[in-house]
């Protein structure tokens, strides 16, 4: 992915940053797109795993909509030009002062997340003389199979209504004049990459519509949430599987005549299309371990200390050296002698926490202080998950073109 003109101007810059490769962004936005509109499908874009201006805006101009979970999410993608007729509000803490700007803003739906939250978001619509949109986010209780801690579709889960609370729904909802029922909603978790669940999700979707339409509602939206996972081991090669995954639902969703689809893709839309790039800082050799001490850390990147989530590691420095050190001399003034030596290292940022560590015992080319190192597949959940721990600095963007 980095060829020796974007890693000699990695090398004049200050690390850590976020690279947007906008080549990568725009080819998999093309893919969703392409693959969506076959079937008629909507995709609105989960802005949490990225809001990132740039990234927002080439979304956009795609016509995707936008999937937001707080107040600030849904300015955010209004100011970003997302049309207000495609943007939805979901999160089981929605604020009054969130309930009301999206209000005022217009957009086309609430996913709701509990049976208080019904009256609330009616009480605060008849206030303003509106109605509101709603889908009620259920619970369906089907197994994602990915990690425990982005798991989001089970009984033990805060997520959605569960459904043995159904008839309270439809009990709200009848005496909620400021609320317009328009569908249902899911969304069963993150990293999600054997696609068998997602028919196992259509089979429960399908048994919930024609619950609603049994008890007298009209469902007009189903929207199935997010989920598709990306390849964190091909970093350069496998785009998500949009097609299979679009596929799935095309053959096992019972989608009736007037119907909408909605999906909330966020991981695999932005995953591929960032590195965060850091330098060596310290090299330490042990009598067990040898460290690469970066100037990045869970500060930068949490993922990997929250989830122990992989990520490849590359020292993009030495890794095509060869090639990039034409004599001794430029190596001289790299600082950085050649070679071709393999060594393990645990990588480790420079924060006050043990848990500070991308991965242990990597294999890579004997590295020194100054070297770049690139943690690939980081543009989903990566930026906007920096915190300003340690009273670090936040953390930069630069874009490939
Ligand atoms: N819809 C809802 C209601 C969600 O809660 C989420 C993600 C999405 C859509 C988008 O899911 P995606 O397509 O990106 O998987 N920070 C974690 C992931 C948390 C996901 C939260 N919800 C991580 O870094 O793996």
């Amino acid at each position: 992915m980095f060829n020796n003109q974007t890693i000699d101007k990695f090398s004049q810059l200050d690390t850590p940053f976020y690279y947007y490769d906008m080549g990568v962004l725009n080819q998999t936005l093309q893919a969703c797109r392409d693959a969506s509109v076959k079937h008629g499908f909507h995709v609105h874009y989960a802005m949490k795993a990225n809001f990132n201006p740039r990234v927002l805006d080439m979304i956009q101009s795609f016509g995707f909509g936008a999937d937001c979970v707080s107040g600030n999410e849904v300015k955010a993608a209004i100011e970003h030009g997302f049309d207000k007729g495609k943007v939805v509000f979901a999160g089981v803490g929605k604020s009054d002062r969130e309930i009301n700007l999206a209000l005022d803003a217009d957009i086309f739906c609430f996913n709701v997340e509990s049976v208080q939250e019904l009256e609330i978001i009616n009480e605060l619509a008849a206030a303003k003389g509106k109605k509101a949109n709603v889908a009620i986010r259920i619970n369906p209780n089907v197994d994602a199979h990915t990690h425990h801690f982005i798991t989001t579709g089970l009984d033990e889960n805060k997520f959605g209504i569960n459904i043995w609370q159904l008839p309270d729904v439809a009990t709200m909802l009848r005496k909620c004049a400021s609320l317009q029922f328009l569908g249902i909603h899911f969304h069963i978790g993150s990293q999600i990459t054997d696609l068998e669940v997602y028919k196992s999700l259509c089979t429960r979707i399908n048994e919930m519509q024609d619950w609603f339409e049994d008890h007298g509602f009209t469902v007009k939206v189903l929207n199935t949430g997010g989920g598709l996972g990306v390849d964190y081991y091909s970093p350069d090669t496998n785009i998500a599987d949009f097609e299979n995954y679009f596929q799935v639902f095309k053959q096992f969703l019972n989608v009736k005549p007037g119907q909408e689809v909605h999906f909330e893709l966020g991981r695999a839309l932005v995953a591929q299309s960032a590195s965060l790039i850091s330098r060596v800082l310290y090299v330490k050799n042990g009598k067990k371990k040898n460290f690469l001490v970066l100037d990045a850390g869970m500060t930068e990147l949490i993922r990997p200390m929250l989830y122990q989530a992989y990520h490849q590691i590359e020292n993009i420095s030495r890794e095509n050296q060869e090639s990039r050190v034409k004599n001794q001399d430029e190596a001289a003034t790299h600082h950085s002698p050649l070679t071709t030596h393999h060594l393990k290292y645990d990588i480790v940022g420079p924060i006050c926490e043990s848990t500070d560590c991308f991965q242990k015992d990597v294999d890579m080319p004997e590295s020194f202080r100054g070297d770049l190192i690139a943690v690939r597949t980081a543009g989903a959940y990566g930026e906007v998950m920096a915190s300003g721990y340690n009273l670090r600095d936040r953390v930069g963007s630069i874009y490939s073109e």
